[in-house]
């Protein structure tokens, strides 16, 4: 089966799990200060926490800014992992849902309406796929309804929205380095924000001392693993990138079928290479039969998943019903890409 994500590591990996067990240091040494510091300044923020997963950062980054009790609204897009929504209902607060956009990510427009509504304190853009949201229209929206902006950008290592950084385009972001994910660890996640303030907040909440914590360190293996990701990102994005340009231009034709759009301004990392037919159950067996791992994503939308209260979802309900991913990652062979290809073609073709 060729998996549809697959980690790419390299000797450098190995070598530094190796030294990091000779060295008797497995936790708080030099990996998680170094990581910290080469990632804050890759996404080019000021403040980086690490914490052992996204779900984790993104739960603290909501408590962090106040989230705490059930009249703290805070928007999410319809189409996401469920930990987006989760982490709101986990701090205590209430999430409302709205609708997502051709690009996947939040349809603006359906922002300004809930937030002229709900009245929220915090919206959560998420740069799903690897795209990032539409930040200067959702930026505009926020800052004059003092609406805060938490970026949900784990699946959005190195992308970029206008030549910025995603992680780097609100008041504060939160990243996963699941196993899964263009820079992995195994499990990990971090927060970032360039706001003194709100660092100061995380700390409390991650550092023992001033309140009561929690603790929810990444050792140094995850940390020296996730040094060498971020290093080989630029890399391992490019490759991805053109493995969805070779993608794009076999499948143009193809009857019913909807590529994924890379938007004006929008550097997308390809994390998942999305696709939409009205057939994608049979396409996703018939690929499954042909040892391509094909899969859907999401089989669920997030205000139907936990009965939230949301807009009108039109657009994240047909997605939900359409959409699946076929393998893109670094490790992919170009024989494997050209069989992926070939064989997606037929099946398209013929279902
Ligand atoms: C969009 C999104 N948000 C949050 C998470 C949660 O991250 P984790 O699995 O590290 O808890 C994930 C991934 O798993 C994700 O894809």
């Amino acid at each position: 089966m060729i998996p549809i994500i697959k980690p790419y590591f390299g000797k450098e990996e190995e070598e530094t799990v190796l030294e990091i067990i000779k060295s008797g240091q497995i936790t708080r040494g030099r990996w998680t200060v170094e990581f910290k510091e080469v990632f804050k300044n890759y996404i080019g923020v000021s403040y980086c926490h690490t914490i052992c997963s996204g779900t984790a950062a993104l739960y603290i980054a909501l408590k962090a800014i106040g989230i705490a009790k059930k009249e703290d609204v805070v928007i999410v897009p319809a189409l996401s992992f469920m930990a987006t929504i989760d982490a709101v209902y986990m701090a205590g607060g209430t999430p409302i849902v709205v609708d997502v956009d051709e690009s996947y990510t939040m349809d603006v427009n359906q922002l300004a309406e809930a937030v002229e509504k709900y009245k929220p304190k915090a919206v959560i853009p998420v740069h799903l796929f690897g795209q990032t949201a539409q930040m200067d229209k959702i930026k505009d929206i926020c800052k004059s309804n003092g609406v805060i902006i938490l970026e949900d950008a784990a699946q959005a290592h190195g992308a970029e929205f206008k030549g910025k950084r995603a992680g780097s385009l609100g008041d504060l972001s939160a990243f996963s380095f699941y196993a899964s994910k263009n820079v992995a660890m195994g499990e990990g996640g971090a927060i970032l924000t360039n706001n003194p303030e709100i660092d100061d907040k995380i700390s409390n909440w991650v550092e023992f001392g001033a309140h009561p914590a929690l603790n929810l360190r990444i050792t140094e293996f995850q940390a020296g693993i996730g040094y060498w990701q971020l290093k080989r990102l630029e890399e391992t994005n490019e490759k991805r990138r053109k493995i969805a340009g070779i993608y794009s231009s076999e499948f143009d034709d193809l009857p019913g079928l909807v590529l994924p759009k890379e938007f004006p301004g929008r550097k997308h990392v390809f994390h998942i290479y999305p696709l939409r037919h009205s057939k994608r159950n049979q396409i996703i067996e018939k690929l499954l039969e042909n040892k391509i791992g094909a899969r859907v994503y999401y089989d669920y939308t997030l205000h139907q998943l936990r009965d939230a209260e949301h807009l009108p979802c039109e657009f994240s309900e047909l997605a939900k019903d359409q959409l699946f991913a076929i393998p893109i990652h670094a490790s992919l062979t170009e024989e494997e890409v050209e069989y992926i290809v070939d064989k997606v073609k037929n099946v398209v073709k013929t279902v």
